[in-house]
């Protein structure tokens, strides 16, 4: 089941991969321009620092870990994830742990980045303080100028494996339609994040997004405004 999103497709659009014996399995796929983010161990953009309590309760809740769902992963949670008992859940999550890591390039998170002079080693050709300016004017209400976001509330996106992944599609997604976070029984109110396709420009969403795949250690590659325009091409938005 999970695999159907997160493990990556071949040219024949088959899973490339459908068990542990397969480095793909569950390493990361894009459908219908959501990007299912890498489930593996690794320890940027995979589940190396999320617990497998914070795991069990995000399947059932949408929110663990600081993170909420978004994206496709919200009807999964919502239509289905909620309804497995405690045990399921928890029997799928400690599974999860056990999957190594792939060794995929990608962002890393290290809070010892966030301290002044410290060297990124990804860093943004966009200077950061363009990206800083938007963030503070559109987006830090919610997610908080630390990037921590409010517990149950709004996403933290300091050390948010899915904002450092290499694939940004679903980030780039997110900013351009909004979306509704997830509503569940045993979870806290629905939240939304709102649309910025009329308040910002393809350049201020690229800066922005690369501000945020920069800072309180975070440290993944720049988001340039060529990926903003595409993805919205393809989206028409
Ligand atoms: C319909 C597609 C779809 C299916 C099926 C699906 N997911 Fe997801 N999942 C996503 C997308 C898209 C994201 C990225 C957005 C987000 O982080 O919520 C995601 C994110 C996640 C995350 C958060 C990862 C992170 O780094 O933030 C976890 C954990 C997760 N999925 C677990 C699962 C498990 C376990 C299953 C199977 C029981 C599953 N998903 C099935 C689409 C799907
Ligand atoms: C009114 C509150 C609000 C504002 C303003 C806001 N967001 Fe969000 N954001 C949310 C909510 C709620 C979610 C949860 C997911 C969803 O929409 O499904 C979210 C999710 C996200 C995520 C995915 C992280 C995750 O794990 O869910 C990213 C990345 C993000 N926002 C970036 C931004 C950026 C960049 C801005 C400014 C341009 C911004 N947000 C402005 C409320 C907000």
């Amino acid at each position: 089941h999970c695999g159907s999103c997160h493990t990556p497709r071949g040219l024949g659009y088959q899973e490339r991969g459908y068990d542990e014996s397969s480095q793909a399995f569950l390493s990361g796929g894009l459908n219908d321009n959501w990007f299912a983010s890498n489930l593996r161990a690794d320890p940027g953009s995979g589940l190396a620092r999320i617990t497998a309590e914070d795991l069990a309760a995000f399947m059932k809740t949408g929110h663990g870990a600081g993170i909420a769902a978004y994206g496709s992963m919200v009807e999964t949670i919502e239509d289905s994830l909620q309804y497995l008992t405690d045990d399921d859940l928890r029997a799928i999550a400690v599974y999860l742990k056990t999957l190594p890591a792939t060794g995929a390039a990608d962002g890393v998170f290290d809070p010892a980045l966030a301290q002044p002079g410290r060297l990124k080693t990804r860093a943004p050709d966009v200077p950061p303080a363009q990206g800083a300016a938007v963030y503070a004017g559109f987006c830090a209400q919610c997610h908080r100028h630390d990037g921590k976001g409010v517990p149950q509330v709004f996403p933290a996106l300091a050390g948010n494996p899915s904002v450092i992944g290499e694939d940004t599609t679903s980030l780039i997604r997110l900013l351009v339609e909004g979306g509704n976070g997830p509503a569940t029984i045993h979870g806290p109110p629905r939240q939304a994040m709102p649309s910025f396709a009329e308040r910002l420009t393809d350049v201020q969403i690229a800066q922005v997004l690369t501000y945020v795949r920069a800072s309180w250690g975070n440290d993944a590659r720049p988001i340039t405004t060529n990926d903003v325009a595409s993805l919205r091409s393809t989206l028409h938005k």
